[in-house]
């Protein structure tokens, strides 16, 4: 089975944590879009979805699903039932690393407002420690410096997304050579810097239940 394929089956196993009549938080990315291409089977059952990106807004609109405002959700339900979304790296207890489309902050905030986050990712993404893929942080433009300087004394190679601005108006740095022991310590470490708007350790909106595909099906993990 390629990875494609893998993403492909978790992307429709998420459906099952989708409730009639409610409001669903949709993530970023490749494995988000196979997610979104399967919840337009479901389109008139549910209220609508809060995207966690402008991409994934056109996506989800481009299939006829309801588009809303996270605001605008709020003043119609409490919380949104489930937030779906991929992801970069995840360990044993469910901490993940995001943000390589760029989307992390809007997807920690998503997560936030949801109830439950089911994680869709393929084999590939399990690691022992996070830091092997380059942790994303959104910082604010004039702060750039002062992070690249903290993330470089943390150890951390601290890289320019080049070109790239998120849909916030801001910049990513990538830290490579990261070995994360404690990812609940570093993503409140980094997000206490000045300037930095989050990171994409989710440790504290870390997934409920990560639907995981390998080659010979689906393995929950976390339930
Ligand atoms: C985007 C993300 C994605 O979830 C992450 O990059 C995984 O993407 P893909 O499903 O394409 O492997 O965090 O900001």
């Amino acid at each position: 089975m390629t990875q494609d394929e893998m993403k492909q089956k978790v992307a429709e196993a998420a459906l099952q944590h989708v409730k009639g009549g409610t409001i669903v938080g949709v993530g970023t990315g490749s494995t988000a879009n196979m997610f979104i291409d399967a919840l337009a089977s479901k389109k008139d059952d549910i209220i609508g979805a809060v995207a966690s990106s402008e991409v994934t807004a056109e996506r989800l609109a481009g299939h006829g699903i309801v588009v809303l405002d996270l605001n605008e959700a709020l003043t119609k339900v409490d919380s949104l039932s489930v937030y779906i979304d991929g992801a970069d790296e995840f360990d044993a207890d469910k901490n993940l690393t995001k943000g390589g489309g760029g989307a992390l902050t809007r997807e920690k905030i998503v997560a936030a407002a949801s109830d439950f986050f089911v994680c869709i990712v393929d084999e590939s993404k399990c690691v022992a420690h996070l830091g092997a893929f380059p942790l994303p942080i959104e910082v604010i433009p004039m702060a750039r410096e002062l992070v690249m300087g903290v993330a470089g004394k943390i150890g951390g190679n601290p890289i320019l997304r080049e070109g790239y601005t998120t849909d916030n108006g801001n910049i990513i740095i990538d830290v490579h050579g990261l070995t994360i022991a404690d990812p609940r310590g570093l993503e409140d470490e980094l997000n206490s810097i000045p300037g930095v708007v989050t990171n994409g350790i989710f440790s504290h909106q870390g997934a409920d239940v990560i639907l995981m595909g390998t080659p010979d099906g689906v393995e929950t993990i976390g339930l």
